[in-house]
């Protein structure tokens, strides 16, 4: 491999394993200095230790803010910024919609969605005030995109929040900062089968199952050369299972015939529009020199 990204910074959450730590040896592999990221302690030391001699680790729950500014000021201590940040530490439990409790939701929620807020706007701060900027890749799922994981009501809901999370910050980013979503189908890790919070066992069943199913997924190496090169780019969509698309179309379809039959085109389409409503108010309060 070239060392295309000699001199460039990365952090990379969730780095303990699968999708993350194969991120993290793509970087490193071209030249780049990583932070790798995780709450477990074990499986980090395994990745540094896969890694080149400039990479450090730092162990931080993404689920608390505190630990993620902490984190950054270790990237800015340590390496003087960060260049490429990849929101990825993710968990699923699976589980019916009716048969999921308030335990699983919060933790489902505080790290897939807390998580990835916590990291994305610690480090959006960080590298919109470096000259250089910086580009951010949140790992999101082709469950962000209308493919539903049935039993995994959670989850969907979770990776859906991060699409909203990706797109707000796109548009509120400044030219020096490339915001992606990376939307995975199935790949080959050990999603749901890590360590759960106390007081929230694991079902047998359930980590067997994610065992086989997640076993038949793609290379975490493959998933993870898409999602660097797409960060890379720009991209704003990294995409990497095709079927996805059939989900995404089958989505947009049905809201379609939705709109032809409740709300179809006027010529007062944009009256309620609230972004213009915002631009017409905050127009407004500053005439008023408000
Ligand atoms: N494997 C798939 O099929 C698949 C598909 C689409 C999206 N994803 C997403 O990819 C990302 C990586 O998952 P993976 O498949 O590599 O699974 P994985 O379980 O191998 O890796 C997830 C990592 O996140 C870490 N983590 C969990 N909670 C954390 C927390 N609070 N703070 C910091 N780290 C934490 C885990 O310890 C683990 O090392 C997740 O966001 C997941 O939702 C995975």
């Amino acid at each position: 491999m070239t060392q295309a990204l000699a001199a460039k910074r990365a952090v990379v959450t969730g780095a303990a394993s699968g999708i993350g730590r194969a991120i993290a040896e793509n970087l490193a592999a071209q030249g780049a200095a990583v932070i790798v990221s995780d709450v477990n302690a074990a499986g980090l030391a395994e990745t540094l230790a896969s890694l080149t001699p400039d990479c450090r680790s730092f162990v931080c729950d993404v689920a608390d803010h505190a630990a993620v500014e902490a984190l950054a000021a270790f990237a800015t201590d340590t390496m003087g910024g960060c260049d490429l940040l990849f929101a990825n530490a993710g968990v699923i439990a699976a589980g019916r919609y009716t048969k999921s409790t308030p335990a699983e939701a919060s933790w489902i929620f505080g790290v897939n969605i807390g998580g990835v807020w916590n990291t994305t706007s610690i480090f959006a701060r960080m590298m919109e005030a470096q000259s250089e900027g910086g580009r951010i890749c949140m790992t999101g799922s082709e469950h962000s995109l209308g493919f539903q994981h049935a039993g995994a009501a959670l989850y969907t809901a979770s990776k859906h929040a991060v699409l909203g999370l990706a797109e707000v910050l796109r548009a509120e980013a400044p030219a020096n900062l490339s915001v992606s979503l990376f939307c995975p189908g199935l790949v080959g890790t050990a999603l749901g089968a890590g360590p759960r919070p106390e007081g929230l066992p694991a079902v047998e069943r359930n980590v067997a199952m994610s065992a086989r199913i997640q076993a038949r997924g793609m290379p975490a190496d493959e998933a993870a050369r898409d999602a660097v090169e797409g960060t890379l780019r720009g991209d704003f969509y990294i995409v990497t299972h095709s079927h996805t698309l059939q989900a995404a179309e089958r989505r947009l379809d049905e809201m379609k015939a939705a709109f032809a039959a409740q709300a179809p085109w006027s010529r007062n389409e944009d009256h309620y529009e609230v972004n213009k409503v915002i631009a017409a108010v905050a127009a407004e309060m500053k005439s008023e020199g408000q």
